[in-house]
């Protein structure tokens, strides 16, 4: 099967710094606008063609399973009323794809996880999404952009953004060799290998650092498997990416578009204001 049709949410964090609004919602629920950030990564993997969301959830994380369900109680109060609109997005959401949840017990790191989450994806090429990272493009998303991409070169994505230099340990960072392909712009493609998790701007091998989206092959999950605890002794993604980059399994890809950090307050209000504008336009 080329075509990537699950997509996997880790949904776990704690969100510290956005206490104490997370201390009983989860980070993934805080809204841009009206709408959580986890529903526009679902938006945007619904734009790529995906149609399996596997969300892999905490404790005190229930909010979410309830987002992308019915709540019979407020159609009913609504049905026929002008707020009925209000609902049109998320039951289109809701129409057009499956969601499913496994919950990460202890928090061992984005690379666990992911692991974890191997029970709703099974044997196949899948995407990441980190909703704190809020993806915008007005043509094509950047999990579309990303999955074009996978089914050309069939190998594990990450997608990269350049950075200031003393933002290196915010971020996995990668190094590589340009790829050329016509049909991408220039310097947009890099085959990697090398990648270092949250380094010291010293120590960073370039100024490109890996956000929040990814495309995977499933053998991901036994290099995961074996993948020691690394930086802040958690089970790093990065990490295990590194393994597939040195045999030449990796493509980092300067996406199309804007990005906010939403795990942030600056990004958030980024964002936030961003969104406004657009939709008063
Ligand atoms: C994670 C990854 C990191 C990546 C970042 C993108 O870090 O570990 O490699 O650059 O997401 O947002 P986190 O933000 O969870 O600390």
């Amino acid at each position: 099967m080329n075509k990537i049709k699950k997509c996997l949410f880790p949904a776990a964090g704690y969100g510290t710094r956005f206490l104490p609004a997370t201390k009983a919602i989860p980070k993934e629920m805080l809204p841009v606008l009206t709408k959580p950030l986890l529903q526009y990564g679902v938006e945007e993997a619904i734009e790529a063609g995906m149609d399996t969301m596997a969300i892999v959830t905490g404790r005190g994380k229930r909010s979410i399973e309830d987002h992308f369900d019915i709540s019979y109680e407020l159609e009913h109060q609504i049905k026929g009323t002008a707020k009925e609109s209000y609902l049109t997005e998320i039951r289109s959401v809701i129409n057009a794809c499956t969601f499913s949840y496994t919950r990460q017990v202890e928090m061992k790191g984005l690379g666990h996880a992911i692991l974890t989450g191997e029970t709703l994806i099974g044997n196949e090429a899948f995407a990441v999404v980190l909703a704190d990272d809020l993806c915008d493009n007005e043509e094509k998303g950047v999990l579309k952009q990303m999955s074009a991409l996978y089914e050309k070169y069939k190998c594990c994505i990450v997608a990269v953004e350049e950075i200031a230099p003393e933002d290196s340990n915010k971020y996995g960072v990668i190094a590589g060799d340009v790829v050329k392909d016509a049909s991408y712009a220039k310097n947009s493609l890099v085959r990697v290998n090398d990648m270092v998790e949250k380094p010291e701007p010293k120590d960073a091998p370039s100024n490109l650092a890996i956000i929040g989206r990814y495309i995977l092959t499933p053998d991901i999950f036994d290099v995961l498997r074996n993948t020691k605890p690394g930086k802040g002794g958690e089970i790093q993604i990065t990490d295990a990416l590194l393994e597939m980059a040195k045999i030449g399994k990796v493509i980092a890809y300067k996406f199309d578009g804007k990005r906010f950090d939403c795990g942030s307050v600056d990004g958030f209000v980024e964002a936030t204001n961003y969104f406004y504008a657009k939709d008063k336009s």
